[in-house]
């Protein structure tokens, strides 16, 4: 959620600034706004919608020379999307500029307060209270840092604040609780940005901010305490993807580039993990082989994407380990008070590692006593920090807010965790297991397959654009690969869709299916077992049978499903457990191409955000 960015240095502020909030636009994009440093004063500038519209602003009417400066793009969670609810929100003198990721959940009881000592708030916001607050708290004491931790100290939910004031010359104060914020040192410049993408193209020396801390950066280092004002132990860490991973590279959009790198995203995620003798390797597991022999359940917690990762999970780790595995939405699961103790494992799954309901489910886990083991694919970010062991995928940054490349590495790091529990644990498996880890090996020239051929579902996905419904259906592993494919048409193509695992059809979904009606089905290998292709066969006849125009995704070979196919999606062939891995790429390009025949934008799609940092 949002994008925020600070510098001081001996650079335009501004520029760098702008172009930090341009790599961060992905997190959030209704509003946006900036705020200089500059002869003694603040200079703000902010627009509602893209951050097009305040490039035009400052066109118009542009802001004094800065070395030292604050921005923001938003993502409303209190307020609409408005000039004046855009961050930075000024206190009454317009000495003090804020930005704010996340929510403060008691601003109405501060904001009566205030008001009550004659302060005017413009915004609906719960951020602009903090103006106000930390205008108070500098006033007489001069010491900005000093003034956040106060404020700090007062506020209550989730939030990443940077703040300026005009009276501390080449001081940028940032305070985080909960929501992303990292620290980048450069040579006689300092950055602050919700994730490194803002500042990489300069630094890639990052400082990671802990829990409750504040940072007071200045032109020569960072300083870094708690809320309670002790000095706090920092981790630097090196930022290892280049700038260039995240510029669209000649792609009309950065969601077709990151479905492209999915091969490679693959081939890094098993780099030094798999090879092609069946043997597997994961030293960051650092659970002790004892403890993973005791287990008696898994539960996965996830969001979205990465939930739908964790679905497909579950087939492969019940199957090679025979451990129990429930897979929760985590939103759900923190609120529900889940049955957890020392012999469960508790594995999140997140892209971002920033989501809020994933990490305060890992920390409602950890609280009952169980291990958690993060699937992640940010170094440095809170809950692969917050968790006791972490397996990295390697997708490399995910701009677009369509997840593509990072679901096909956290399904790869899910079947390596259930083979590496499954060989921990020495089951009758042991076979099949050295096999699948040969099969995983060479996945990644099948995917690259997939996108070779990609061209007639193109075709298709622009044919159907002016459909309102598309149904997606599947068994078993097909059946989350379902889910996914009408996820992700449902928030790049804003249409209604919906997936169904095949054989609850006749229990009710059935009656959807009407004359023309697009419904994309996912056929498992008829290798196997084939019990369950045949099943899939039958509901394919089911649903022709009431007029709908049937999708088929098969693998090459496989004729049955020939006679029932409006259209026909080959993948390559791929033993059941691994075929999400080549199944769900042309739903992925399936959905891009119909969103961008509707004329939807792909990066961005309406009312979403990257990474969601509020629950
Ligand atoms: C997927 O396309 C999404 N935009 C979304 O569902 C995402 O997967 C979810 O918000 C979880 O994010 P995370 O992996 O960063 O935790
Ligand atoms: N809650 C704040 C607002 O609505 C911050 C939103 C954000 O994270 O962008 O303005």
């Amino acid at each position: 959620m949002c994008g925020i960015v600070g510098y001081v240095g001996s650079r335009s502020a501004l520029d760098i600034v702008m172009a930090g909030l341009k790599r961060l636009e992905y997190r959030g994009y209704d509003s946006a706004g900036v705020t200089m440093l500059a002869d003694g004063g603040l200079a703000p500038a902010k627009r509602a919608g893209k951050l097009v519209n305040l490039e035009k602003e400052l066109a118009e009417r542009p802001l004094p020379a800065a070395t030292t400066g604050i921005g923001h793009t938003r993502w409303a969670t209190h307020g609409a999307p408005t000039d004046v609810n855009a961050h930075p929100h000024l206190d009454n003198a317009g000495r003090v500029a804020v930005v704010h990721n996340g929510i403060i959940e008691n601003f109405a009881h501060l904001r009566a307060e205030l008001e009550g000592r004659g302060h005017t708030l413009a915004s609906e916001t719960d951020t602009e209270v903090v103006a106000h607050l930390l205008a108070e708290e500098y006033s007489g004491r001069a010491d900005l840092a000093e003034a956040m931790r106060r404020v700090c100290r007062r506020l209550e939910g989730a939030f990443t604040l940077v703040a300026v004031h005009a009276d501390a010359p080449g001081v940028v104060v940032g305070a985080r609780r909960n929501s992303p914020l990292v620290v980048g040192v450069g040579d006689g410049e300092s950055f602050l940005a919700s994730d490194v993408a803002a500042f990489i193209a300069h630094t890639r020396d990052a400082v990671e901010l802990g829990q409750d801390q504040v940072v007071e950066l200045r032109r020569d280092g960072v300083k870094v305490t708690g809320f309670d004002g002790r000095p706090a132990d920092v981790r630097s860490y090196h930022v290892d993807w280049d700038a260039s991973a995240a510029e669209k590279g000649g792609y009309a959009s950065f969601m077709l580039k990151e479905i492209a790198e999915q091969p490679k995203a693959v081939a890094d995620t098993l780099l030094g993990r798999v090879d092609g003798s069946g043997s597997l390797t994961l030293d960051e597991v650092r659970i002790p082989p004892e403890l993973l022999r005791e287990l008696d359940k898994v539960v996965i917690v996830a969001c979205g994407t990465a939930f739908h990762a964790g679905l497909i999970a579950k087939y492969a780790i019940e199957h090679w380990t025979r451990i129990p595995c429930e897979v929760e939405l985590a939103s759900e699961f923190r609120y529900r008070d889940p049955i957890l103790d020392q012999r469960t494992l508790v594995v999140a799954i997140s892209q971002s590692g920033e989501t809020m309901d994933t990490l305060m489910a890992l920390r409602h886990a950890r609280e009952q006593g169980s291990r958690v083991l993060a699937i992640c694919n940010t170094n440095g970010s809170t809950i692969p920090r917050e968790s006791d062991a972490v397996l990295y995928t390697y997708a490399g940054p995910e701009v677009a807010v369509a997840s593509t490349k990072a679901f096909l590495t956290q399904l790869v790091a899910c079947y390596l965790v259930a083979l590496y529990l499954g060989q921990a644990r020495g089951t009758k498996y042991g076979d099949e297991i050295r096999d699948v880890i040969r099969d995983l090996s060479r996945i990644t020239g099948s995917v690259e397959r997939v996108l070779e051929t990609m061209e007639p579902v193109r075709e298709l996905a622009r044919s159907l654009a002016h459909h309102d419904t598309v149904l997606f259906l599947g068994r078993h592993v097909g059946y989350p690969v379902a889910l996914e494919g009408a996820l992700k048409l449902k928030e790049l193509a804003y249409m209604h869709a919906e997936g169904f695992a095949a054989g609850e059809l006749k229990h009710g979904p059935i009656a959807l299916i009407e004359e023309d009606l697009p419904v994309v089905v996912v056929v498992p290998s008829p290798r196997g077992r084939s019990v369950l292709h045949d099943k899939i066969v039958s509901n394919i006849q089911e649903i022709r049978a009431r007029g709908a125009r049937t999708i088929v995704i098969a693998e090459e070979g496989d004729e049955a499903v020939v006679p029932y196919a409006d259209h026909l999606i080959r993948v390559p062939a791929t033993p059941t457990l691994l075929q999400p891995l080549v199944a769900t790429v042309p739903l992925q390009v399936f959905a891009c191409e119909l969103a961008t025949a509707r004329g939807n934008e792909v990066d961005q799609p309406r009312n979403l955000a990257k990474s969601v940092t509020v629950e």
